[in-house]
């Protein structure tokens, strides 16, 4: 279908200068990675981990205001945006790997935690983000795309990886103009890099670049993408 002639043109802002960039959990692998690229386009980066020396050292290398706190620890996180001096921009969430394990040594205690690290820390986020991200900033989780396929001991991280992309559709709706966006990187898995379609396995470096696509691309939300070099087309 043609887009009507009244349609506002699509934005595609290249360049992060005079934007914030926020990553929680931006002290190592994606979200460091996130942070440089952010940075290097001329964004101010506001990190957060939980271990102070770590972030330390991050922030040092870009400059970044940090503060070192477990963002699952909710009141701690409301007193974290109740004391940012600024809205920002763009905010990125990523935090720990997915819990799995096979029924014999499944553990709820351990399940519980995954579910405040990977669901409930992003609908706590988006509920801060209505005052503190400004109406053209985006939301982005971070996700993988284990538990996609039938297997032995990922029935819970099935649950949570389909729950995690329901979560960034309806949060579309309710925090807009705000857009919230899911990135669902591949795992390693069995597959060799050489036998996915893209030829390669897809690092850090390779998801800090759509997430910083994601933040500039002004028309896309509410949607996940996968990025996994094909694994998902050949593991069925
Ligand atoms: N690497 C990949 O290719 C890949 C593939 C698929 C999915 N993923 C998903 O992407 C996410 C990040 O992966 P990654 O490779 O970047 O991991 P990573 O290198 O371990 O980085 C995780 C970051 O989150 C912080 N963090 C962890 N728990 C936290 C908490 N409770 N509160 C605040 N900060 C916390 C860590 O610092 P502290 O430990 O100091 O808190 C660190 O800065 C994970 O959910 C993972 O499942 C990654």
């Amino acid at each position: 279908m043609a887009a009507s002639s009244n349609s506002p043109p699509v934005q595609c802002r290249r360049d992060l200068s005079g934007q914030t960039v926020l990553v929680i959990g931006g002290s190592s692998g994606i979200g460091l990675e996130t942070a440089r690229l952010a940075r290097a386009r001329g964004a101010d980066i506001i990190l957060t981990a939980r271990n102070p020396d770590r972030v330390y050292r991050a922030g040092l290398e870009l400059g970044a205001s940090i503060a070192a706190f477990d963002a699952t620890d909710f009141g701690r996180l409301r007193r974290f945006f109740d004391a940012l001096p600024a809205p920002i921009d763009h905010l990125l969430i990523t935090g720990p790997g997915p819990y799995h394990a096979p029924l014999a040594e499944f553990d709820p205690v351990a399940a519980r935690r995954d579910v405040d690290a990977h669901l409930l820390l992003a609908l706590q986020v988006a509920g801060h983000a209505a005052s503190k991200v400004r109406p053209a900033g985006t939301l982005l989780f971070l996700g993988g795309a284990c538990g996609r396929r039938a297997a032995v001991g990922v029935a819970f991280t099935a649950a949570v990886t389909a729950a995690l992309s329901a979560v960034t559709r309806d949060l579309a709706l309710e925090v807009a103009p705000i857009r919230v966006n899911l990135i669902a990187a591949g795992c390693a898995g069995t597959l060799p890099a050489g036998t996915r379609p893209a030829g390669r396995v897809v690092g850090p470096a390779g998801i800090a670049a759509l997430a910083v696509h994601l933040m500039t691309s002004t028309a896309v939300t509410g949607a996940t993408f996968d990025i996994d070099g094909g694994q998902r087309l050949v593991e069925g």
